[in-house]
């Protein structure tokens, strides 16, 4: 397959927004220092500023969110080759000035970094001025709030960009460890003759955060955690873990899989969610007093395949957890006797594999029974680690911002796929059970554990 012409100039709208702040400024300084951002940049957002405010805004982000200004020259580099145009949205003389600020460059990326409701409108301006010729669109999630939303927006920007220049951006697959998770089931032969119903009980996913909503309410207020981070981050790494090798390197093939695994998901029930709030939630600024606004959101999938038949997938998120961590637990069936008298069912020593996603640490382990030194045969859980790193500092956004430009569309949100993640969720989004209370720094309302089959129990990740 042909390279893709990499874009040669990238035009940032939201440019004074939040996530601009906290992530694309700090990543632009990152590409910059290692020599991956050699082009223009132009921010764009409707604040009548200048150059000078956008200059000191990075500034600001960095120092914030980016570790520092560490190295002068790039960010001199960087901020030297930044433009600012302002101007209202809706008015086609933004575009005008947007076409007039490329120059010469003939291959943009507009990353729209703005919220999904004026999509259609910045859309509709890049289509009509000419700026969108030969462009990439990088979008950023939520891409929609339920599967009608979803396809209206995927049909909006395919009015004028096609599917393989919309880039969408969902940032746990530029993260390391979950990129780590496909390479270690297909480079290595021991796992894949276990990695299947016949010898796995269930999978638990858990992304635990040990804050709250962090200032963002009124943002919450619009999402919960179904739509904030089930939906996608984990379903995306639920496909990770689920799909079938791609049939060659080509990055649809993988795509192809995943897409898949999502089409085998079963659409879920109101059986099939539990949702928490934690206590305090609602004097949260922005936040509704009488909200009912799910902090904490546990699900039981089911991926109807010859693989995983009868396999469920028990994925939980929660705001102000004990601790902040994403740990996924594959659990293995027990051993078909009990050969030693010591070998009562242990639920909490059945074989396993674990990975922990960060963020502090990186983890691949396998949980196991080992004989404790003496006369007797009398055992004891130990867990052999397959690999124990640092934190999972590699940076997603700079990884993805850089591919996305780069035109490699491996590690993005494909439409069929996130129309499908969708269609999985979609009847839960409105039919559930009320947000049951917990309270903070606890592991989510007790109620979750009735979506656990007897005798089961959520593996909460360890500090
Ligand atoms: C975002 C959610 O997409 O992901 C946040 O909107 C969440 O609510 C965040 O905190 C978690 O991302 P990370 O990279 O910090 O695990």
């Amino acid at each position: 397959m042909a390279t893709p012409a990499p874009s040669d100039v990238l035009v940032f709208f939201g440019a004074t927004g939040d996530l601009a702040y906290k992530k694309i400024f700090p990543a632009l300084y990152s590409m910059t220092k290692r020599g991956e951002l050699k082009v223009p940049v132009i921010g764009v957002a409707s604040s009548p500023w200048g150059i000078d405010e956008l200059r000191k805004r990075a500034h600001d982000s960095i120092e914030e969110h980016g570790g520092g200004i560490d190295d002068r020259a790039a960010f001199t580099a960087l901020t030297e080759s930044m433009q600012y145009v302002d101007g209202d949205y809706k008015d086609d003389k933004t575009y005008a000035a947007i076409r007039d600020a490329l120059g010469k460059a003939e291959r943009p990326a507009h990353y729209l970094a703005i919220p999904p409701s004026l999509f259609p409108t910045v859309v509709e301006g890049l289509g009509k001025s000419g700026a969108a010729n030969d462009a990439r669109v990088i979008v950023e999630k939520p891409f929609g709030r339920d599967l009608a939303s979803a396809q209206e927006l995927n049909r909006v920007l395919h009015t004028v960009f096609p599917e393989p220049s919309i880039f969408r951006i969902d940032h746990y697959l530029g993260k390391e460890p979950v990129q780590n998770l496909l390479y270690f089931r297909f480079a290595n032969s021991f796992l894949e003759p276990v990695w299947n119903r016949n010898y796995i009980e269930n999978v638990q996913i858990t992304m635990a955060e040990n804050f709250g909503v962090a200032g963002r309410g009124k943002f919450y207020e619009e999402v919960g955690a179904l739509r904030d981070v089930i939906q996608n981050h984990l379903l995306q790494t639920t496909a990770m873990l689920a799909m079938e090798p791609p049939v060659g390197s080509d990055p649809e093939a993988l795509r192809d899989e995943k897409e898949k695994v999502f089409r085998a998901m079963r659409t879920l029930t109101p059986d099939d969610v539990i949702r928490g709030q934690f206590g305090g939630y609602r004097d949260e600024d922005g936040v509704d007093p009488k909200s009912d606004v799910e902090t904490y959101a546990a699900v039981r999938v089911h991926i109807d395949s010859w693989r995983w038949e009868g396999v469920p997938f028990f994925i939980r998120a929660g705001k102000n957890l004990p601790i902040t961590a994403t740990e996924v637990m594959v659990e293995y069936r027990r051993p078909p006797q009990h050969v030693f008298a010591d070998d009562e069912p242990h639920p909490e020593d059945a074989n396993y594999m674990r990975f922990r996603l960060g963020p502090d640490r990186v983890v691949i382990a396998l949980g196991a029974r080992s004989k404790v030194p003496g006369e007797t045969f009398v055992g004891e859980p130990v867990e052999l680690y397959l690999c124990n790193q640092g934190g999972d500092e590699a940076p997603a956004y700079e990884r993805l911002i850089g591919d996305a430009m780069e035109g490699q569309a491996l590690l993005f949100a494909r439409e069929d796929g996130v129309e499908q993640a969708w269609r999985v969720v979609d009847p839960i989004l409105e039919d559930h059970g009320p947000a049951h209370h917990y309270e903070p720094k606890t592991w989510g309302p007790s109620e979750a554990d009735k979506l656990l089959p007897e005798g089961e129990f959520w593996h909460d990740p360890e500090p």
